[in-house]
């Protein structure tokens, strides 16, 4: 092999090599060979006076588009016509350099070496990544120039998302994001998504850590008033924003001291539908504009069925609270009446309801996967036919049936064996809810507080709570529960001070 400098006049691509390869203008190659002149010599073989490329077509047409660059340096083989393809291939594997080694180099050209997140940014322009004319510190033309330099053939804005991958990898490369541009899995673009979007489930899952040690760390208040709901206006100061509604069923059990409403014992559903409404009303006023309401609702067979629930959200949406959905609430050990012709039914039904046009605070209970980790799966087909790819994080939603024994008494008669009430609901219920929608710190307000089973799930939460009932029995046993709950967080806090 010799070296030497042929002008392009002199200068051909070998006819084998035009058989397998389709040369495009390449704008990268040629501002790298304007500005930079040539870095790699190009392969030729000599036939007859002419120098014949078997590798660096691109060079030598980047060359010529340069206008200022006469001759490139060749190295000159010495093989037969036979041996040509064979040659150019070992070339071609020589130079294929794996993306994660080109992103570190990069990191190099673009003096990201041993920055902190926040300057490597800035240099990059990260907090601006959709202005397409933003380029960081490090500016256009160095972006342009990095990209050229490592043979990469795309814009800058495309290396700063390839660059936000390599970035996110050094933590997190179970996905193989940057193997997966490198093998053709998956564009730039859409690696940059995929990084999106597990950088967001990382984020979920590190607020719901988070949550659950303030839970225990936040200072809690609690006060349960003995009074009918149907007017708060007493509580308007506090705007909880959450709100638990465990009405009275119609025409089923008789609780003690009811008050003159009887709430539950109204001679028709019309009425007791409009005594509802009052309660929903009287909680509207007090919430906060962003606050959600769960309300625990049951059908009723007696003398056939009576469409309660679905009377029940109308009336809601009438009030103007917005249905967010419906969870069904399954009794897993109920024991129900048996009805004429129909099946036994184990079901109450959960409604979920925000104020009109509230921002709620979102954070669900989730299930681990069947997969159990983090992972990118593919999706439907794009309309022309590509490949979609979503990552699906190692923990889903969980589904919005709660499936729960009906409630054991010892929850609450451990704080006063002697109390009793007719229709506590399991403190599971309350959790899943109160787990959801709140945040440790907020204040939450439970209208029907009965046994107090929501209070103290609010409390262990890390939020304010405040009971509501017409029952002064019921009301002096939350009293004592709530007493005994604050103290005994006050005191695992003690300990884990110590
Ligand atoms: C189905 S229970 C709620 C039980 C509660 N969710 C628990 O887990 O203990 C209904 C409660 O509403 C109360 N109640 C009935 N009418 C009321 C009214 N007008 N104002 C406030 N509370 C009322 C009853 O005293 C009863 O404790």
């Amino acid at each position: 092999m010799e070296t030497t400098k042929v002008k392009l006049s002199e200068l051909q691509i070998h006819p084998l090599v035009l058989k397998i390869k389709q040369y495009q203008p390449n704008q990268f190659m040629t501002f790298s060979m304007k500005n930079f002149g040539q870095k790699t010599n190009v392969i030729v073989v000599l036939r007859n006076g002419v120098y014949y490329i078997i590798d660096g077509g691109c060079r030598y047409y980047a060359a010529i588009e340069a206008g200022n660059i006469d001759a490139l340096n060749c190295n000159v083989l010495n093989i037969p016509d036979s041996e040509i393809l064979d040659t150019r291939i070992t070339y071609n594997l020589k130079t294929k350099v794996h993306l994660s080694e080109k992103c570190m180099n990069i990191e190099h050209m673009l003096n990201l070496m041993g920055n902190n997140q926040g300057k490597r940014n800035d240099i990059l322009g990260m907090n601006n990544i959709n202005d397409e004319d933003e380029f960081g510190t490090a500016g256009r033309d160095r972006f342009e120039i990095a990209c050229m330099q490592s043979g990469l053939e795309f814009s800058g804005r495309t290396l700063r998302k390839l660059m936000a991958v390599h970035d996110y990898e050094k933590t997190d490369n179970s996905l193989g994001l940057i193997e997966g541009i490198d093998n053709g899995t998956y564009k730039i673009d859409a690696a940059y998504r995929l990084m999106l979007s597990s950088r967001d489930k990382d984020g979920k899952k590190e607020a719901r850590n988070k949550r659950k040690i303030e839970a225990l760390n936040t200072d809690v208040w609690f006060k349960v008033f003995e009074q009918s709901s149907v007017d708060l206006s007493n509580l308007k100061k506090y705007r909880p924003q959450f709100a638990a509604f465990s009405p009275t069923y119609w025409g089923m059990k008789e609780y003690r001291n009811q008050g003159e409403m009887e709430y539950g014992q109204e001679p028709t559903l019309q009425e007791y539908l409009e005594n509802s409404r009052k309660f929903i009303d009287a909680l509207m006023d007090i919430m906060d504009e962003n606050g959600v309401v769960v309300i625990i609702i049951g059908e009723s067979y007696a003398g056939g069925y009576k469409s309660i629930i679905t009377q029940y959200e109308m009336m809601l949406l009438e009030a103007g609270l917005e249905v967010i959905g419906k969870c069904p609430w399954i009794k897993s050990n109920s024991t129900p009446v048996i009805l004429k012709d129909f099946f036994r039914t184990v079901d109450e039904t959960i409604l979920v309801c925000k104020m009109k046009g509230a921002e709620v605070n979102f954070n669900p209970e989730m299930k681990k996967t069947k997969e159990g980790k983090k992972m990118v799966k593919k999706s439907h087909k794009a309309k022309d036919g590509s490949e979609r790819y979503f990552v699906q994080d190692e923990e889903t939603v969980v589904s919005n049936v709660i499936i729960t024994p009906v409630v054991n008494d010892s929850e609450y008669k451990k704080y006063d064996p002697e109390f009793t009430h007719d229709a506590p609901a399991p403190m599971a219920v309350y959790e899943r809810f109160v787990d959801s929608y709140t945040l440790p710190g907020m204040t939450c307000i439970d209208i029907h507080c009965g046994a107090g089973q929501g209070l103290e799930v609010f409390a262990r939460k890390g939020c304010n709570a405040i009971g509501v009932d017409i029952d002064p029995v019921s009301v002096e046993f939350c009293n004592k529960r709530m007493k005994m709950v604050l103290g005994e967080r006050n005191e695992t806090e003690l300990q884990q001070a110590a």
